[in-house]
C-alpha cells in the first residue's frame, strides 16, 4: 500500500490535496531534492487559467515553502515551459527566476530539455524544448557527476603528446551530459504514457536524482501529476514523496508507484537511443527534400545540401 500522508522516513508518499498543505506538516530542512513541473496556466484540463500575476503570487507561496522544506545541501528543479497568450510566448523560466533570487537560491544550470514531439505551429515555429531551472540552497550542495556521465564522443581518444602522451585523454567513465539534454518527451505510444498530458519521462527525473541526491535521500515533488517523480525516486533507492490535487491523478501516481514497488512498472530505460525513423526503415518517412533532382534554383539555395535536411514531422 502506498503511504498517503506525510510520515518521516516512509519510503513513498503520494499525498492527495494541495502541496502547500502537504508541506505544512513538513519539517524544516526534509528534501534534498525538490523536483517538479508546475502548471504552466495555458488552460490545461488540471488548470483554471490565471492572470500572469495571479499566477506569479500562487507560484511564490509554493517556492517560499519548498525553500523552507529544503536541507542546505539541497537542490530545487523547477522544470517549465512557455505561458502562451493570443500567439505570444513568456518563457516562465524567465519570469520565474526573480523569486527563487528572492529566496536566495543559487542557479547552477538552466538545462534544456530537447524533444521531437509536440504541436506543429503556423504562425512561429513549433517549440522543441522547454527548460529546467536547477537552484542549489548554498554553495555547499551535493553534487554526483559520475553516475549520470554519458559515452564519450570519441572513447578510445589518447593524448598524443606532453607527459600524458599515449594514455586515454578522456575520463573512461564518460562525460558530463552537458547542459542540453535530449530525451523523448512522453506522448503517443511512449511506453511510460498514461492519462495524464505532460508527463515527465522517469529518465529526465532520474538524471537529477542520481546526481542531486544520495541513496535514502528524500526526493519531493510539490505538483506530482502521474507520479513519476516519486517512481524516479524509488527506482534508484530514494525516499519519494508528492502531492496532487486532481483525483484521478491521484490515482494514475498511485498505481505508477504501486507497480514501481512490485517491480511492475515498464519505463524507457536511460541512454536508450531516441528512435530513428529512418534508421528503423520505416516506409513512411518519404520527404521532398530527399529526391535526387533538384533544380538550379534549388540547389542555389541550398549549396550544402545536407545542411537542409529537415525533419519529416516538420510543417511545410
Ligand atoms: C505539469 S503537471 C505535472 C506532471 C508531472 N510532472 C508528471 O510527471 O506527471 C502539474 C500537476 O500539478 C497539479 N496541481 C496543480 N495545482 C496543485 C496544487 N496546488 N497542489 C498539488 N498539485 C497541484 C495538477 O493537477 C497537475 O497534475
Amino acid at each position: 500500500m502506498v503511504t498517503t500522508s506525510y510520515v518521516h522516513d516512509a519510503d513513498e508518499v503520494v499525498y492527495a490535496g494541495d502541496c502547500l498543505a502537504l508541506m505544512r506538516d513538513m519539517p524544516n530542512a526534509a528534501a534534498q531534492l525538490v523536483i517538479t513541473s508546475p502548471p504552466y496556466n495555458i488552460g490545461k484540463p488540471y488548470e483554471r487559467k490565471l492572470s500572469l500575476k495571479d499566477y506569479l503570487e500562487q507560484q511564490t507561496k509554493v517556492i517560499e515553502s519548498c525553500v523552507r522544506i529544503l536541507a542546505p545541501t539541497g537542490s530545487i528543479c523547477w522544470q517549465v515551459g512557455n505561458f502562451v497568450d493570443k500567439g505570444q510566448i513568456v518563457p516562465l523560466d524567465i519570469v520565474l527566476y526573480p523569486i527563487f533570487e528572492k529566496y536566495g537560491l543559487q542557479l547552477r544550470n538552466r538545462i534544456v530539455w530537447h524533444f521531437e514531439h509536440g504541436l506543429h505551429c503556423s504562425k512561429r515555429f513549433s517549440g522543441r524544448y522547454e527548460t529546467v531551472l536547477w537552484f542549489t540552497k548554498t554553495e555547499d550542495y551535493k553534487f554526483n557527476l559520475d553516475p549520470v556521465r554519458v559515452p564519450q564522443k570519441y572513447p578510445g581518444k589518447r593524448h598524443f603528446k606532453g607527459p600524458k602522451v599515449g594514455e586515454l585523454s578522456g575520463n573512461p567513465l564518460g562525460k558530463n551530459p552537458g547542459d542540453v539534454w535530449i530525451i523523448p518527451n512522453v506522448k503517443s505510444n511512449h511506453v511510460e504514457k498514461t492519462a495524464h498530458p505532460c508527463q515527465f519521462p522517469v529518465e529526465l527525473v532520474e538524471r537529477f536524482v542520481l546526481s542531486l541526491t544520495d541513496e535514502n535521500d528524500l526526493v519531493f515533488d510539490p505538483f506530482l501529476g502521474s507520479g513519476t517523480s516519486v517512481v524516479a525516486a524509488l527506482r534508484q533507492g530514494r525516499r519519494g514523496l508528492g502531492a496532487e490535487l486532481a483525483p484521478d491523478y491521484v490515482a494514475i501516481a498511485r498505481t505508477r508507484v504501486a507497480e514501481q514497488l512490485a517491480g511492475r512498472l515498464a519505463t524507457r530505460p536511460m541512454h536508450k537511443p531516441v528512435f530513428d525513423p529512418e534508421d528503423a526503415g520505416s516506409s513512411l518517412t518519404t520527404n521532398r527534400w530527399k529526391i535526387p533532382e533538384v533544380s538550379a534554383l534549388q540547389l542555389s539555395l541550398m549549396q550544402k545540401r545536407a545542411m537542409y535536411e529537415v525533419s519529416p514531422h516538420e510543417d511545410i
